[in-house]
């Protein structure tokens, strides 16, 4: 009887302590999301120098993309100033503009964006340098990748910035830096693929994938890229040994079992993948289906959930920035084993809502991206 009265109480203050939390928590958020606010107000009361940069205020639609005058970086003693001659855009950058899904207003700013600045791949020339910068002069033609790339101008540390290969032009070598990274660390790293292993390339045509595919040859692998009828060419053209055009055949009810499922697109489910893997194969989760609240994390959450049943590894991957890595990237371009592929070319930073709108339809060939004069 005691323990049954000693247990009642444990359950009846455990829901109190729990309603009790829940109202707090509630509150602070509540308080959190009225209180959250960015820096738009200081960014446009320019004084000194100018540039046009891409500015936006509120979360929503490419409508609140606003092209304002702010003030024109100043490099420290360990930056570099680049004039952008062309920026890219990634599914990114639209996350950033919606705030979407809602749970990465946790980290980016609840009720508005905490910076109101967008973009982040790009390339350009050295205008400007620090007085510790050694590798870089006025004139250099570079690219990367920056917080704030639509913009005439941005300033970053010279560890991270790269020289532009002279057979790649802006557009292109401004079009590498997130999709490109991905594509390798997500086959390499994530992936483990070795030479002779089949890989299968989900989302073959769009901005990773056509990366993926051309470093998937580099590795040695033989590559199958999915995409629709009209992207079959384009993937065969930059090196897929095979095609699955995915309005005819769905790759996971296919006889064809892969070392490794690189998944930019998410529409089949981790046991319909894990079908089409091999039994120590493995899922590289890179994108999923967009969604207002979760999405794509939930997927991100399923395959942690699955992963201790399974035999084959199924993760998610997020790219990283890593020097190294990015100048092996360099030396695949500059040695035409790969190749940016541009899709659409937008002028200047006046269309890039245009551009924004485009992407995020989500049937981009290769990369769209900005040229800026
Ligand atoms: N985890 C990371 O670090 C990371 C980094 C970069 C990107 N991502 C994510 O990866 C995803 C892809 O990025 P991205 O830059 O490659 O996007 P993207 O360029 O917009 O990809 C568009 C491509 O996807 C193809 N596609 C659409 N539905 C398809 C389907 N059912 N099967 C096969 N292909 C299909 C489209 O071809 P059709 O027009 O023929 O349909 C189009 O060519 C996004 O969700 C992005 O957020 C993640």
């Amino acid at each position: 009887m005691k323990l049954k009265r000693i247990l009642k109480r444990i359950v009846k203050w455990s829901g109190v302590g729990l309603l009790v939390a829940l109202f707090v928590g509630g509150l602070l958020l509540f308080i959190a999301y009225w209180r959250s606010t960015n820096d738009c107000e200081s960014l446009t009361a320019v004084q000194g120098e100018s540039m046009k940069a891409i500015v936006y205020c509120e979360y929503g639609s490419p409508e609140v993309l606003k092209l304002e005058t702010i003030a024109k970086p100043i490099p420290n003693d360990d930056q570099v100033l680049i004039k952008v001659r062309a920026a890219s855009i990634n599914p990114y950058d639209w996350h950033f503009m919606r705030g979407e899904p809602y749970v990465m207003r946790l980290g980016t700013g609840l009720r508005k964006p905490e910076s109101a600045r967008l973009g982040v791949d790009f390339s350009g020339t050295v205008e400007g340098v620090g007085k510790n910068i050694t590798q870089f002069k006025p004139g250099n033609e570079v690219y990367g990748g920056k917080t704030g790339a639509f913009a005439e101008y941005v300033v970053m540390l010279e560890k991270y910035l790269i020289p532009k290969p002279e057979n790649l032009s802006f557009e292109q070598a401004g079009a590498v830096q997130i999709a490109g990274m991905t594509a390798l660390q997500g086959l390499r790293d994530k992936g483990k693929l070795q030479p002779g292993q089949r890989v299968l390339i989900n989302g073959a045509s769009g901005g990773v994938g056509t990366f993926a595919v051309q470093i998937a040859k580099t590795l040695g692998a033989d590559a199958t890229g999915v995409c629709s009828t009209r992207n079959a060419d384009l993937v065969r053209s930059i090196g897929a040994d095979h095609v699955i055009d995915y309005t005819k055949e769905d790759y996971t009810k296919g006889a064809a079992r892969y070392d490794l499922i690189l998944d930019m697109v998410g529409n089949h489910g981790l046991l319909a993948n894990r079908r089409a893997l091999k039994p120590e194969g493995n899922y590289v989760m890179i994108g999923g289906p967009k969604g207002r609240w979760l999405a794509p994390m939930d997927s991100v959450l399923r395959a942690f959930l699955l992963k201790p049943f399974v035999k084959q590894q199924m993760g998610f991957m997020i790219s990283t920035i890593n020097r190294d890595d990015l100048l092996h990237l360099r030396d695949l371009m500059q040695s035409g084993k790969v190749n940016p592929v541009i899709d659409r070319r937008y002028n200047g930073l006046t269309e890039l809502p245009e551009a924004i709108r485009y992407v995020e339809e989500g049937h981009a060939r290769g990369k769209v991206v900005i040229a800026l004069e």
